[in-house]
């Protein structure tokens, strides 16, 4: 085992599963990890300045011994290649091992120059949750080729740097060291709608304002793991102001802007909270719009966005029905698939519980099935 790890990385923000990541290294014998915060990546623009993803790094890790920071990439400038900073950190670190992801494996063909990279230093990889056959084909494509890859027995739990950042904006800073927390705080970063959030704790119930986090969490998943690319600050204002107006519905309030049909009536709230979500709260994007008005019910012919927040609603991380982990992986296999059985699932509560289907929901379920 070599002696120094070097875990490359956004660490925008650096979170805890960062750190259980570097702690399980050092535990299979590295002496020491070395976080190398990404100058620009290459792939993405970061959401606040290298001085602040520094600053973070050295007050999460501030407890922990055998963890370091370099600040190379910051001090080569512009966008760095693993095969230009690898020498450069071996001639500093001298015997080192490269840390990556399982998806980082899964694409290292897209790097710059990876033949090289394969022969500068052992890889130690982190597999994807249940190792898929591409990380295996990745595994064995690159070992042939030579590359001394170590698989790590442990599978970090499935936190996105995406999801924290947005969840920060609720206040949720749960998965992020205490200290890194504060920072964020005390400097108000990845906070660009922590406004309408402020408004919304005050005009939902805290067990709402609880579900609505995690229907965020979950939509966010949901966009990247399913590949749907939608835009990322819709999806969550979208989610978080799905039920904006559960708590408002049901309390005397003007019914004119909402069809006639459904006051009263439990889906209620996607119609007042489409209306108080442009209203109150300035969102004028009709995407966002519609997927809070057909949350609920759902429509024909759905668009991705609201088939999305419809879905991420029934399958957040609380919800324990029967059959819902069967739906949760359904979705990941099939995004279209998924959703119609989100649909049917849905429908069928309401017939058993023998509660009003709202016309808006036959239509739905005529429509898709
Ligand atoms: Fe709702
Ligand atoms: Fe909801």
């Amino acid at each position: 085992m070599a002696k120094t790890g070097i875990f490359g990385g956004a660490f925008d923000p650096l979170h805890d599963s960062h750190i259980a990541m570097a702690e399980k290294a050092l535990s299979d014998g590295m002496d020491k990890i070395v976080f190398v915060p990404s100058g620009i990546p290459p792939h993405k623009s970061c959401n606040v300045s290298f001085e602040d993803r520094i600053e973070m790094l050295k007050k999460g890790l501030s407890d922990h011994d055998n963890f370091e920071i370099s600040t190379i990439e910051y001090e080569l400038g512009g966008t760095n290649y693993a095969c230009d900073v690898i020498p450069l950190l071996k001639k500093k670190y001298g015997d080192i091992m490269y840390i990556i992801g399982g998806d980082s494996l899964i694409d290292l063909g897209k790097w710059k120059n990876p033949d090289k990279v394969i022969k500068l230093a052992p890889l130690y990889v982190f597999p994807r949750a249940d190792r898929d056959e591409e990380f295996e084909k990745a595994l064995s494509f690159w070992r042939a080729k030579g590359a001394d890859v170590t698989v790590s027995d442990f599978e970090p739990k499935a936190v996105s740097s995406t999801c924290v950042r947005y969840l920060i904006n609720m206040d949720k800073t749960d998965g992020i060291p205490k200290k890194v927390a504060d920072y964020i705080m005390k400097k108000g970063l990845y906070r660009k709608f922590a406004g309408m959030a402020e408004k919304l704790k005050k005009e939902v119930l805290e067990k709402t304002y609880d579900h609505i986090a995690r229907t965020c969490e979950c939509a966010l998943r949901l966009n990247f793991e399913c590949g749907l690319c939608l835009d990322n600050d819709k999806v969550f204002l979208a989610a978080m102001l799905h039920d904006c107006a559960k708590l408002r519905s049901r309390q005397p309030h003007d019914a004119s802007c909402v069809p006639a049909d459904c006051v009263g009536s439990e889906v209620e709230h996607q119609f007042l909270g489409a209306v108080i979500a442009e209203k109150e709260y300035g969102v004028n994007d009709g995407e966002i719009l519609s997927a809070i008005r057909s949350h609920c019910t759902g429509k024909p012919d759905m668009n991705a966005i609201e088939k999305l927040i419809f879905c991420a609603d029934m399958l957040e991380d609380a919800r324990d029905f029967q059959g819902v982990d069967r739906l949760r992986t359904l979705i990941r296999e099939d995004f279209e698939r998924g959703f119609v059985a989100c649909l049917e699932k849905s429908y069928e509560y309401l017939v058993e519980k023998q509660c009003d289907i709202y016309p808006l929901t036959q239509q739905a379920v005529d429509y898709y099935q």
